[in-house]
């Protein structure tokens, strides 16, 4: 035999010379939760060992990611039921819990990069990522929304909104807005590609914001298709966006690789809430090893072609590394 693979195999030393793919701390955006109160830390029920934390805490929180070179932080906030509506309207309160928990990360650690969530359903009373009319969702009174909402998130000090809605249009409506406005320096983390997945269950958990009727489906892509996902894509960078996101992760690798392979832009891959319950359940279980798996799943991510990963695994993957 001439060739042999093994011999590059022989040690770890070896191994570690070859290495195709490392993970590293500035591959990560951390999502955060945030709820009123002072001294809150929930625990999430299907989350185990990921919080809520109340603003006071928040800034320990990001101070603590900081210090383990985790440099970039995306909001969701859980919003209180007597403030839903179907409008959203107090997404564009300047005094909201999002534009509070904003500034407060900027004012512990102004380096960081504060990214936020833009998309109705969190202050929905349906539950919905658009304004409901008649059990339909409105695709273009909603984008209006989402453009103010993101023009409020730049103005608390957001370097970068991510619409997480899936409305057609939104990233030119959000993008003409601030350029009008003269944020012209504010990102757009484009979920471009966001299946309608059984995997998101957790994360509604995490901000009550289950759909009060129907499905996700009249908007967000359907789990067989592969071509529309670059149509969306493509689509979502003419019209403006900086960074474009595949979401879930682990199901949708080929769409990540099919995307980095056919755009110009940074390539970001959400790893959501359903796997990481699904890794903390089985481990838990003690019929997974946890932190093997969660590297060798952020290690598939990156190498189907991720340049950032969004994952509640950021903090116990750093100190891992
Ligand atoms: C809101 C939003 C969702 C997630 C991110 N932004 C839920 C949804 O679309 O229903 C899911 C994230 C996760 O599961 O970790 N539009």
């Amino acid at each position: 035999m001439l060739i042999r693979n093994r011999r590059l195999r022989t040690s770890e030393a070896v191994r570690s010379l070859v290495r195709e793919t490392a993970i590293t701390p500035n591959d990560f955006i951390v999502p955060l939760f945030v709820v009123e109160g002072k001294n809150v830390k929930e625990e999430i029920s299907s989350m185990p060992n990921y919080f809520r934390y109340s603003l006071d805490l928040l800034e320990k929180e990001v101070k603590e990611l900081w210090s383990l070179g985790l440099k970039s932080v995306l909001l969701f906030v859980k919003v209180p039921d007597d403030l839903k509506d179907n409008k959203g309207t107090e997404a564009l309160n300047k005094d909201g819990l999002m534009q509070r928990a904003v500034k407060t990360v900027k004012n512990a650690v102004p380096e960081m990069v504060v990214m936020t969530d833009v998309a109705l359903d969190p202050y929905s009373s349906y539950g919905h990522d658009g304004i409901v009319e008649n059990g339909r969702i409105l695709n273009d009174p909603t984008k209006e929304v989402l453009a103010k909402m993101s023009l409020s998130h730049v103005q608390a000090g957001a370097e970068f909104v991510a619409p997480s809605d899936m409305m057609d249009g939104r990233i030119k409506t959000i993008r003409e807005l601030l350029e009008k406005e003269g944020f012209d320096t504010a990102g757009i983390m484009s979920y471009s590609a966001k299946y309608a997945s059984a995997f998101y269950g957790p994360f509604r958990d995490a901000l009550d914001s289950a759909p009060g009727f129907g499905d996700k489906k009249t908007y967000q892509m359907d789990p067989a298709n592969r071509d529309e996902a670059i149509k969306e894509t493509l689509l979502d960078i003419e019209e403006g966006a900086d960074i474009v996101m595949i979401k879930p992760g682990l199901c949708y690798l080929d769409i990540v690789r099919d995307i980095r392979n056919t755009v110009n832009v940074p390539v970001a891959v959400y790893q959501v809430s359903g796997e990481y319950a699904m890794i903390k359940a089985a481990s838990e279980k003690g019929w997974l090893d946890h932190d093997a798996v969660v590297l060798e799943q952020l290690t598939a991510i990156k190498r189907a072609g991720a340049q950032m990963i969004a994952s509640y695994f950021a903090k116990d993957a750093v100190k891992l590394l």
